[in-house]
C-alpha cells in the first residue's frame, strides 16, 4: 500500500511533498578538509533545514558530497510522522553500520524530528549513532562535532522559542537553480490529536520578514525564479517589532503587524518575474485576505494546498482540527469565487483515524468528489506515541480496513486528477521551465500557475525561462503540450 501511496505522489506531479523515499546532498567542492553527507526525509521544512546545517557546517570546514564512503560526517535529517517513516531511518542506519566498518573514523548523527522524540533513547539503540541534534539545534552543531571528535557521545535536543535561523543563508541543496524553498516560520501550536509535529518542532515562530525578503532578493539574483514559502500552517504567521523585537519597542517605532497576507505581497513585489508559492494552508486559518492577495499579483500562484484530513465533522473534531466538513467547503467555495475553476486545490487524507466507520468514510470520498482535487497525499492512520490520539483514542480500525479505504480514495483521487486535467487541455498556459522531462532530453517541463506538470518540445528554450504552452492532452499525472 506504502508504494500506492508514493505512485499516487508522483503521478499527481506535485512537489509540494515528499513524493521520492530521500534527498542526498551534492557533491560541492571548495577544497574544505572534511565531507558531509546528509540523507533528508520527511516534508520540504526538513530539506530546508538540511540547506542551513550545510550552511553552517561549511562555515566549520566542510564540503558537501553525495557519497557515503567519502564522508567524514554521515547525517540523516529524520521524520517521525509515521511509524514507516521511522522504520525507513532505522534500516538505513542498518545500511549504514557496513559503511562505518570500514571507516571507523566516520561520525553518523541523527537530525530532525526522530532525534527530537527519541532523543538519548537513539544512542541507547542505535548503537552506531555518535550524535542527535533536534531542529532547533542546528547552531549547535559545530560544538556537538567536537565533542564526538573528542570521544563522545552529543546530544542536544533543547527546543527553542526563538530560534528561526533567519540569518543563516541556506546552501542549496540537490538544487535545479530555478526553484527554492525559503522557511517562514518553525514550530507548529496546533493541536492536531494525530500529529507528533508540535511535539517535533516545539512552539510556532515567525521569521523576521527583512530576512525572509532578503533572501528572496538574493535568489532571483542568482537566476531563480520561484521561491515556496514554507510553514506548518503558514497563515498564522504574525511579525511585529514590538513582540519579536524588545529592544525596537522601547525606541518607540511605529507598531504594524505583519500578516502572512502582507508578506505574500511584500514577496511578490520583490520582482513581477519570480514566482511565489507557499504551503501549507490550514482550513481553519486561511483568510479571505489571503484569497484576494493572491488575485491580485500574477506571480502569486494560483494553487493552494488545503488539506482536510477526513470529509467527516465528527472525525474531524476527534482530531482537534477545528473546522467542520461545511467551514471547509465554504472554504473552498470562497476560493472558487475569488480564484476561479482553475485555480489547483490539493489534500493530504488520513483513512482509519479511531473509531472511523464506513459511514464517515464515505464522507471522505463525497468531500472529495464536491472539492474535485488536482492532487492529494493519502495515508493511512498511524498512531504516534505521546499525541493526544494516542492518550485519548484507541487505534482501533484494524490495518485490512485502513488499507482498503485508503485503496478507495486512491482510486477516487486517481479519477479527479484525470478529470481535472481534462480541464486544461486545449488551453494556453504561462509555464516558468524548470529542466529536461524526465522521460527525455528532447522535451522540458515546467509547470503552470496552478502547479499542473507541463510537457513539451524544447525548441531552443531552456530552464529559468517562461514560455507560453498550449496543452494539447493530458495523462492522470502530467500536461503535454507545445509551446506557442
Ligand atoms: N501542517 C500540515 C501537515 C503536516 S504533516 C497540516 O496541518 O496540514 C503532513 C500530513 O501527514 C498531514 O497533513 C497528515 O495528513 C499526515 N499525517 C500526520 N500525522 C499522521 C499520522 N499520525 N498518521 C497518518 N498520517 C499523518
Ligand atoms: Fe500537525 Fe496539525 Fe500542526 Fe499540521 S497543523 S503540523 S497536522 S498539528
Ligand atoms: Fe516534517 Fe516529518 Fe518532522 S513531516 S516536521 S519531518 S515529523
Amino acid at each position: 500500500m506504502e508504494k500506492l501511496i508514493e505512485d499516487i505522489g508522483l503521478l499527481s506531479g506535485n512537489e509540494s511533498e515528499v513524493t521520492e523515499p530521500f534527498k542526498v546532498s551534492a557533491d560541492e567542492n571548495t577544497g574544505k578538509t572534511r565531507k558531509l553527507y546528509i540523507e533528508s526525509y520527511g516534508c520540504q521544512m526538513n530539506f530546508s533545514d538540511s540547506e542551513i546545517v550545510a550552511s553552517i557546517l561549511q562555515k566549520e570546514g566542510f564540503d558537501t558530497t553525495s557519497r557515503i564512503e567519502d564522508a567524514d560526517l554521515v547525517f540523516l535529517n529524520t521524520c517521525s510522522i509515521r511509524e514507516k517513516a521511522e522504520k525507513t531511518v532505522r534500516d538505513r542506519l542498518h545500511h549504514i553500520r557496513g559503511f562505518k566498518k570500514k571507516k571507523p573514523e566516520m561520525i553518523v548523527g541523527v537530525l530532525g524530528c526522530m532525534a527530537e522524540r527519541l532523543k538519548t533513547q537513539l544512542l541507547e539503540e542505535e548503537k552506531i549513532v555518535d550524535l542527535v541534534a533536534g531542529p532547533d539545534a542546528y547552531r549547535d552543531l559545530p560544538t556537538l562535532i567536537a565533542r564526538v571528535d573528542d570521544g563522545d557521545k552529543a546530544v542536544n535536543t533543547f527546543l527553542s522559542r526563538e530560534e528561526t535561523y533567519g540569518d543563516v543563508t541556506p546552501v542549496r541543496l540537490n538544487s535545479n537553480g530555478v526553484t527554492a524553498f525559503i522557511s517562514i516560520m518553525r514550530g507548529c501550536d496546533n493541536m492536531c490529536s494525530f500529529c507528533v509535529v508540535p511535539f517535533t518542532r516545539g512552539r510556532e515562530r515567525s521569521r523576521d520578514p527583512k530576512s525572509i525578503i532578503a533572501e528572496a532578493k538574493d535568489l532571483f539574483e542568482k537566476g531563480f525564479r520561484e521561491v515556496t514559502l514554507l510553514g506548518q500552517n503558514v497563515d498564522s504567521y504574525k511579525w511585529s517589532e514590538a513582540e519579536n523585537n524588545k529592544a525596537r519597542l522601547e525606541k518607540n517605532q511605529i507598531e504594524e503587524v505583519i500578516t502572512f497576507a502582507h508578506l505574500l505581497e511584500m514577496v511578490a513585489l520583490v520582482n513581477l518575474d519570480l514566482r511565489v508559492r507557499f504551503s501549507t494552508s490550514h482550513p481553519k486559518d486561511i483568510t479571505d485576505e489571503v484569497l484576494r492577495t493572491i488575485a491580485r499579483h500574477e506571480n502569486i500562484c494560483n494553487y493552494i494546498h488545503l488539506p482536510a484530513q477526513s470529509g467527516n465533522s465528527r472525525i474531524l473534531e476527534l482530531m482537534n482540527r477545528g473546522y467542520t466538513r461545511e467551514w471547509y467547503l465554504q472554504r473552498v467555495d470562497k476560493i472558487r469565487e475569488i480564484l476561479g475553476e482553475e485555480c489547483g486545490i490539493s489534500s493530504d487524507m488520513i483513512t482509519g483515524f479511531c473509531s472511523e466507520t464506513e459511514e464517515e468514510h464515505k464522507d471522505t470520498l463525497t468531500l472529495m468528489n464536491i472539492v474535485k482535487y488536482d492532487y492529494a497525499y493519502m495515508f493511512f492512520y498511524s498512531e504516534r506515541p505521546g499525541t493526544l490520539a494516542a492518550k485519548k483514542l484507541a487505534d482501533d480500525i484494524s490495518p485490512d480496513v485502513k488499507s482498503r479505504r485508503l485503496a478507495e480514495i486512491i482510486k477516487k483521487q486517481r479519477e479527479l486528477s484525470y478529470e481535472r486535467n481534462l480541464l486544461y487541455v486545449g488551453k494556453v498556459f504561462k509555464v516558468l521551465i524548470e529542466g529536461n522531462s524526465k522521460r527525455s532530453d528532447d522535451d522540458l517541463q515546467g509547470r503552470n500557475t496552478a502547479n499542473k506538470v507541463i510537457i513539451f518540445p524544447k525548441e531552443n528554450k531552456s530552464k529559468g525561462e517562461y514560455v507560453n504552452v498550449l496543452v494539447e492532452s493530458c495523462t492522470g499525472g502530467t500536461l503535454i503540450g507545445r509551446i506557442v
